[in-house]
């Protein structure tokens, strides 16, 4: 486990983009496992901006996303199939064919899972994987108490989740109350995990994460058993850490 320490969000975009942008340059077909939320958005325009100077090519790489929202499809802003076209896919060079998200459409939840297994199963292996966290822990929609077995899953969403992405919707209760996500053991079978927190509402719960007893409480906490994952969190986010 390799944690690195930056003085605030920006840095930690710049490291993480240093990483992401190696595994590019090192191996131009990389699968890449790709994250939602506002942790990443620094990280992709500064890939987009290595890409526009043409320093990256994203022409061979195949991407696949965590998780998506049950009920919503990629022409809904919120989904996040619109949120990956907005702030990476539709800026570099990446053929859309090649990115992959989980059909929030598809009603059929054990299809939607078999599905999005099939997928990930025929990229061969995830190279590396980008991964921010949710307040209660969460990774993907890997929420408190998901089984750590799976490969892809359909979760319900706990209400400290629903309460935190509300703030994406109009109210409340247009936040969907399912998702489908990338289950704990494809995200463990990554061969690199690169994982991001950053801001003091998350001190707490990264510190157990890291430090704390592996639990499926914390789904994140398993992470610790990863043999090749690296923590980019800055100041703020590392503060209740030990000493
Ligand atoms: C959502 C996503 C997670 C993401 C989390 C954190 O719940 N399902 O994959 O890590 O949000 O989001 P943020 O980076 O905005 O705190």
């Amino acid at each position: 486990m390799q944690i690195i320490r930056t003085k605030d969000y920006e840095e930690m975009s710049r490291k993480a983009a240093n990483i992401v942008s190696a595994q590019i340059i090192a191996k131009p077909d990389s699968v890449i496992g790709l994250a939602t939320g506002s942790s990443p958005i620094g990280l992709y325009n500064i890939l987009v901006e290595r890409y526009e100077k043409g320093d990256l090519d994203f022409s061979r790489i195949r991407t696949v996303n965590l998780d998506e929202y049950k009920g919503l499809g990629g022409d809904h802003p919120q989904s996040y199939r619109y949120f990956m076209n907005k702030y990476l896919f539709s800026r570099i060079n990446i053929p859309i064919e090649n990115t992959h998200v989980p059909d929030g459409l598809e009603k059929d939840s054990e299809k939607a899972v078999a599905d999005y297994i099939k997928i990930i199963r025929s990229l061969g292996g995830i190279d590396l994987q980008l991964l921010g966290m949710g307040n209660n822990g969460h990774i993907g929609f890997n929420e408190p108490g998901t089984p750590l077995e799976l490969e892809v899953a359909c979760t319900t969403l706990t209400d400290s989740t629903i309460e935190a992405n509300k703030r994406f919707f109009d109210k409340k209760e247009d936040v969907p109350r399912q998702a489908y996500t990338m289950g704990i053991k494809t995200i463990m079978h990554a061969k690199k995990i690169l994982f991001i927190v950053s801001g003091e509402k998350k001190a707490e719960v990264v510190a157990k994460a890291f430090f704390g007893p592996v639990t499926p409480d914390i789904p994140a906490s398993i992470l610790q058993l990863h043999n090749n994952i690296t923590i980019i969190g800055d100041e703020a986010a590392f503060s209740k850490f030990p000493v």
